[in-house]
């Protein structure tokens, strides 16, 4: 890496704004990401420098290679631990690190297409859309049986569709936690209906993508696991263990691999998975998780979901959203509310409901920022009007902060821009730091004044085409400006750009027992530069940087707010 002749030439300073504008972008949706099963609380750093390595789990995992960059060992350590949390047999079970749950399921019906060429799969209406994908890449043939409302696998109709096919293996997909209701289909039941029918050739898959790793640390769970009778099993590594890659792991039954196993010369060892090439790094950031956070640490945090799901579905009963969701699951289904909100909070919807899925890092905090803005009244658009009155305050009413960077009046053309696509600004402050500038505004449409700030300029300047997402003129305006949007949880503080003086503010916060979560230079002046700081405790930051802290949340309308016509001029790239 070091070699000169791989040298890259640096990113281009625009090219560099780009990564920064995503980055901002992405910490900023981070706050708001309710309705996906993704555990976002994680701190992989120990693992970093590996990421020099083209590390490659290519063949079996139980395998030696004759690629030596595995990181097989650590494989077989997670794996290990996924046999113990779903009960497999000891000895008796097979498994690989997957790209996710998705591929775990490919996996285990392929097996079962091996097995039983002539088979007929049955799953349920609220399986996995990867399903009927999968079926299709598998030439299977598949009978889609009805869901009750709850969302589990209606056995009556399973039931009939078994009797009218009893001459063809069953090859039977369920869902352990559906996607959009949590439920887990019952697979003694589902036994039971082999053995009522003298089914002696049959073959049941588990998907089991979030709740697999729900279901081990929750009292009392439904059947669900190999002592329950499955074949086979996918859960995904990045839903409720959290990883910054996707990843998963799929378990078989051994004697049934065995069957489709064949040598490969090139790579020096057995065929057994689904893709050739694996991603090497993520069974290290798997076998890391279960090594610091561990069982123990599962057994803690899993309750604490579930509780966070009782606390949510009390705050939705509250305001009438009808909200349920299964004891044993985080996924709460309520009345779908409307499109402003659930576009925020990253919402999952399906026709008239919606769900939230209370992973690690959901706070209760969370919760009744999203029972406010569901709460405000819907967001009065006039599009003739470019300012509208500062009472007009919508739902999301959270602040969008800019740090200029360019030579061009930040304020002047971020609010001329935002009045273009007929965005009101409902409060602002700008103040002016060094020769940069920090521009601070509400609006009445958040997400929409995001995707324009964010986006338009991009695509303007990619791609030398009009921006699909925003308006020519606010394209245009914005896409003379250098900016970087800073995170909503961000505190935003001053530096004299001096060596050493990031130092000094890192050990008073490590003093003060204040953990910083990311660390990002948005603006470098000429004496000064003003950076942006995470913490999970950011009012305590605030009070111990008091005095480095720019526009402070208390302080947003005082003394260092400047009016619209006095709008400080931004730097020049440093
Ligand atoms: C029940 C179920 N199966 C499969 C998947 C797909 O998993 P992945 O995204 O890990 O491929 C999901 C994803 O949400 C899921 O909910």
């Amino acid at each position: 890496m070091s070699d000169a002749r791989y040298q890259h030439q640096p990113l281009s300073g625009e090219d560099r704004t780009r990564l920064e504008r995503l980055f901002g972008r992405l910490q900023d949706e981070s706050a708001h990401f309710l309705g996906y099963p993704c555990n976002r609380n994680f701190d992989y750093s120990e693992l970093y420098r590996f990421l020099a390595f083209p590390v490659n789990n290519v063949g079996d995992p139980y395998v030696d290679s004759n690629y030596h960059l595995q990181t097989h060992a650590f494989e077989r350590e997670v794996l290990a631990i996924f046999e113990q949390l779903t009960e497999a047999p000891a000895g008796e079970t097979w498994g690989y690190v997957t790209n996710g749950g998705t591929e775990g399921n490919h996996y285990g019906l392929f097996l079962a297409r091996e097995l039983y060429p002539t088979g007929v799969v049955y799953y349920s209406q609220d399986a996995h859309y990867s399903i009927g994908k999968v079926l299709r890449c598998l030439g299977l043939p598949s009978i889609m049986v009805r869901s009750r409302p709850d969302g589990s696998m209606d056995l009556d109709d399973l039931r009939e569709t078994l009797r009218i096919h009893r001459s063809v293996p069953p090859i039977v997909c369920a869902t352990v936690g559906t996607t959009m209701k949590g439920a887990v289909d019952e697979i003694a039941a589902i036994h039971g209906l082999f053995e009522e029918f003298a089914l002696e050739r049959h073959y049941l898959h588990a998907d089991a993508a979030l709740s697999g790793m729900i279901l081990p640390f929750v009292e009392d769970p439904p059947a669900w696991n190999f002592r329950a009778g499955v074949d086979s099993i996918a859960i995904s590594g990045h839903k409720m263990i959290g990883s910054p890659i996707p990843c998963g792991v799929v378990l078989a039954k051994k004697a049934n691999v065995e069957r489709i196993a064949s040598g490969v010369e090139y790579i020096g060892t057995l065929d057994t998975t689904l893709t050739g090439s694996r991603n090497g790094h993520t069974p290290l950031f798997l076998w890391y998780a279960f090594h610091t956070t561990g069982l123990e640490g599962f057994r803690r945090i899993i309750p604490g979901c579930l509780a966070m799901a009782e606390y949510a579905v009390e705050r939705l009963a509250a305001i009438g959203l009808e909200p349920w969701r299964h004891s044993y699951s985080n996924t709460v289904v309520f009345n779908r509310p409307r499109a402003e909100i659930t576009s925020r909070w990253q919402l999952a919807c399906q026709g008239t409901l919606s769900h939230l899925i209370t992973m690690p890092h959901v706070t209760r905090e969370q919760i009744d920022r999203l029972i406010s803005d569901i709460e405000q009244p819907q967001a009065h658009r006039d599009t003739t009007a470019a300012i509208e009155p500062a009472a007009a305050h919508t739902a999301a009413s959270e602040p969008i902060v800019l740090v200029g960077t360019g030579d061009d009046d930040l304020l002047d053309r971020v609010s001329q821009a935002l009045a273009a696509e007929h965005i009101s600004i409902d409060e602002l402050t700008a103040v002016s730091v060094d020769e940069g500038s920090v521009v601070r505004v509400r609006v009445s449409d958040r997400p929409r004044a995001l995707r324009i700030l964010n986006e338009a300029v991009d695509m303007g300047r990619d791609y030398g085409r009009r921006s699909l997402l925003a308006g020519e003129q606010a394209s245009q305006l914005l896409s003379r400006v250098d900016y970087q949007q800073a995170a909503t949880d961000a505190v935003l503080v001053r530096l004299d750009d001096r060596v050493g003086e990031f130092a000094s503010l890192a050990h008073q916060c490590h003093e003060a027992g204040l953990q910083l979560r990311t660390v990002r230079i948005l603006w470098r002046g000429k004496k000064t530069a003003i950076a942006e700081l995470t913490t999970s405790e950011p009012s305590r930051l605030r009070a111990l940087l008091a005095e480095r802290v720019i526009v402070d949340e208390d302080e947003a309308a005082g003394e260092t707010a400047l009016p619209l016509s006095n709008a400080p001029k931004a730097a020049g790239p440093s």
